[in-house]
């Protein structure tokens, strides 16, 4: 074959938006996006997160249109988050019937719940007074096993409030069997599970810590991944779907990037991805400042996690995002 310079030319595959649509590898639909959700209880009016801009703490009824409009958009899901009142040692409010959270799950599921799956966050730090992810032992470790009796009983509310399926955010060890078992011994197999397999003890989760108005000192080391580890991941996925995780997650997702195609490549579940608060803030502080295009670098952000291999991909964005995917193919 001849090497005539410039034979191969990759450009042509470039040249036109017609042919840059057809060749996409990667695209985006909205039922691939879930929108994650935050109310506060006893809130009359949504709250602004400083450091999330244009994201809110919901009250009941605001929450109600928040899922209502991710329905209209064709969102895969929202996932619920709750800031209750009262917190304790234990998170009492987590496994109340009208602990704040089990509420607006009803709610959600009343709102919308045969157009998108109703997730809730099943860990405990959202409902501590010390804010971690379970209960400690007298000298401040945070208890293992003390914390799965915890999640087993949250789960079980959780279902009940008729959660479609739970985000087990936690990293507790064991926690997806011990949840699955609670699960079915109550008669609940249909619920589904997320584990929040590799999960990193990561900065980015900064804003979320103000969206939940977070009481943690300290770190998460002692649960969550290191960011230095990638083999790692391999590991918690692979212990996570024994146990019977039905999706598992990789999260954050923007500096994950590596672990996220590791984890696509030899998943045998689905693979979510979460673009975390703190990605989204990076975005929006720019955006701000008129560094970047702030539409494009949601649209690239969002297409590179999948693009990585998430099968979905929790996001801020997601009804906004959803949005534009109509105008694009209108
Ligand atoms: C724990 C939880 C966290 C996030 C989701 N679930 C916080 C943490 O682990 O410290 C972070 C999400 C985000 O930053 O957007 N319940």
């Amino acid at each position: 074959m001849t090497t005539t310079p410039g034979r191969v030319r990759l450009r042509r595959t470039r040249a036109t938006p017609a042919m840059r649509r057809l060749l996409a590898e990667t695209r985006l639909h909205p039922a691939e996006l879930v929108l994650p959700v935050f109310v506060r209880e006893g809130l009359t009016e949504p709250r602004p997160i400083t450091s999330m801009p244009g994201v809110v703490q919901h009250t009941r009824d605001s929450l109600k249109r928040a899922v209502a409009d991710a329905a209209a958009a064709g969102l895969g899901g929202v996932m619920l988050f709750a800031i209750p009142t009262v917190r304790d040692a234990v998170g009492s409010q987590a496994t109340e019937p009208d602990g704040i959270l089990n509420l607006v799950i009803a709610d959600a599921v009343a709102e919308a719940g045969d157009a998108l799956v109703v997730q809730a966050d099943l860990c405990l730090d959202e409902f501590t007074d010390h804010g971690h992810c379970g209960v400690l032992t007298p000298t401040g470790a945070v208890d293992n096993d003390a914390t799965l009796v915890r999640y087993a009983d949250m789960a079980r509310a959780q279902a009940a409030a008729g959660a479609h399926l739970v985000g087990l955010s936690g990293m507790m060890d064991g926690q997806t069997a011990v949840v699955r078992d609670a699960l079915d011994d109550a008669g609940h197999h249909d619920v589904a599970l997320l584990a929040y397999a590799a999960k990193y003890a990561s900065a980015f989760y900064g804003p979320f810590r103000e969206a939940v108005e977070s009481q943690l000192e300290g770190d998460r080391r002692t649960y969550q991944m290191d960011p230095a580890n990638r083999r790692e991941a391999a590991r918690e996925v692979a212990i996570d779907i024994a146990e019977g995780a039905d999706v598992v997650m990789v999260k954050p997702a923007m500096s994950y990037l590596d672990v996220l195609a590791d984890v696509a490549a030899t998943s045998t579940v689905p693979v979510a991805a979460y673009q975390v608060s703190g990605e989204y803030a990076m975005i929006e502080a720019a955006a701000a400042n008129g560094w970047i295009e702030r539409r494009r670098a949601i649209l690239e952000s969002v297409l590179s996690i999948r693009r990585a291999g998430a099968d979905h991909v929790l996001t801020y964005y997601a009804t906004e995002l959803a949005g534009w995917l109509a105008e694009e193919t209108r």
